[in-house]
């Protein structure tokens, strides 16, 4: 398939399915904005839940925050965002669209949206932080920012976590929401857009073991990538050049996959040194210096940052699972994701709707339920399109209630991806189902 159709497609199936919808579409949508319909949100909300199982409940030495979307102007002043949170806009002085500088589509000088050369205006430097005014006056000193990342709501309440939390260096607080910036050239689709989720973890390590927990945690961030069950082929990390590191960072490698549209970042991991922390404390006048309490040494602990965004590792996850496949000579379309990242986990179909079966699915579809296990109860058409609708959205199990249920108990279980069947007691469906998510 052409990775050109297979974006076409993923939009489609996205929309169609109640995956992701265009913001605003009933006035011709929002730029670059996106809504997660239902099944959109349940997977992201489990991929979300299964970073923050691995980051924090699964770990004694990192700390959850859920820190205000606003903060104070000066956090961004001194942060670097307001003077170095920029990206070089052109315009083109035919069409008037306006690009990133950096991008390749502009290198030969040719406007990708009007064709015309030689038209685009000289590089200024675009700040990418949305402004608003706090209180009633809109005057310059009620001017505050939206955040556009996570991680400075970490580093303001360092101290905080540290003393509430009674945690010792090294140790991290991680923290999952939203971030927007004002991107010049947004686009495909879920991957760049003006308002997004970050998942970040900032570890505090005492300066000098900052170069071997950079390591370390390059390596868990892999394997945890990898325990989503993408393809490892399409993993690869990319170490930040000169050029392209960010004005906080001493070192950073991007966890990439490789999209239809190519091999682009999806997560990143940087040691910004005590960069952040050095800053807030001289410029708020406050102490932010860890004490080791067994040598009572004082210093500014570096950090190790990890920051995935939600949004792109959920089109890595989409982008990722879907196949096309022949079957019986008709094409299914299969979304294979890990069973404990799809939204819907089992698809409950009575064969037909007479002699008892509707009963025992709708019984079954109420036990799964209970056990707070997402299933899909569906009556509607040929039982070969029923397992096909499930199979576009994901779902590893469809159970079947049909004549030999009403007879005997049994059900049959088939797997999404061997089509395999098997029959299973229909009061064990729950805990089979159970075992399964678990491993
Ligand atoms: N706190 C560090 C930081 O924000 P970043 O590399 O600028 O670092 C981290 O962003 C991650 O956030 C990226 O790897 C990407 O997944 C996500 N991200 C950044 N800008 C984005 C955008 N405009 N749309 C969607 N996701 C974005």
């Amino acid at each position: 398939m052409a990775n050109a159709d297979l974006m076409d497609k993923l939009v489609s199936l996205a929309k169609r399915r109640g995956f992701v919808f265009q913001s605003s579409e009933i006035y011709g949508g929002a730029g670059s904005v996106w809504d997660y319909g239902p099944l959109g949100v349940e997977l992201k909300r489990n991929l979300k839940d299964r970073w923050w199982s691995s980051m924090v409940h699964q770990r004694d030495d990192i700390e959850g925050l859920d820190a205000a979307i606003l903060m104070h102007p000066r956090v961004w002043e001194v942060s670097g965002h307001v003077e170095g949170f920029t990206d070089p806009l052109i315009e083109c002085t035919s069409c008037h669209r306006r690009f990133r500088a950096d991008l390749p589509e502009v290198a030969g000088g040719q406007c990708p949206t009007c064709g015309t050369k030689g038209a685009f205006t000289a590089p200024r430097m675009f700040n990418l932080m949305f402004k608003t005014f706090m209180g009633p006056v809109e005057d310059s000193s009620a001017t505050v920012y939206i955040r556009p990342e996570t991680a400075q709501g970490i580093y303001v309440n360092f101290l905080n976590v540290q003393g509430a939390a009674r945690q010792q260096v090294p140790f991290g607080i991680a923290q999952i929401g939203k971030a927007f910036r004002n991107e010049i050239t947004p686009g495909n689709f879920i991957f760049r857009t003006r308002e997004f989720e970050q998942a970040e973890m900032q570890f505090f390590v005492k300066p000098g073991t900052d170069e071997e927990w950079f390591e370390k945690w390059m390596h868990v961030r892999m394997e945890w990538h990898k325990d989503l069950g993408i393809r490892p082929e399409k993993l690869r990390f990319h170490e930040h050049g000169p050029d392209e590191l960010a004005h906080y960072a001493k070192k950073a490698y991007d966890v990439e996959y490789e999209f239809p549209f190519g091999w682009k970042e999806f997560e990143g991991i940087h040691n910004r040194t005590d960069f952040d922390l050095s800053r807030h404390q001289e410029y708020s006048g406050k102490r932010l210096e860890y004490i080791d309490p067994v040598t009572n040494e004082r210093y500014v602990p570096y950090v190790i940052e990890t920051s995935m965004g939600v949004d792109r590792a959920a089109l890595v996850l989409l982008a990722d699972a879907y196949r096309e496949e022949e079957v019986e000579g008709e094409t299914r379309v299969v979304l294979g994701l890990k069973p404990a990242l799809a939204p819907t986990k089992v698809g409950v179909f009575p064969l037909i709707k007479k002699e008892g079966m509707p009963e025992l699915a709708e019984k079954l579809h109420a036990d799964l339920r209970s056990a707070a296990i997402p299933s899909f109860y569906d009556v509607s058409g040929q039982i070969g399109r029923r397992y096909r609708r499930q199979d576009e959205v994901g779902t590893p199990w469809c159970v079947t209630i049909d004549g030999d249920t009403v007879k005997d108990g049994t059900v049959t279980i088939r797997d999404r991806d061997t089509l395999q069947q098997v029959r299973v007691a229909s009061d064990k469906v729950v805990a089979w189902v159970r075992e399964r998510l678990a491993s």
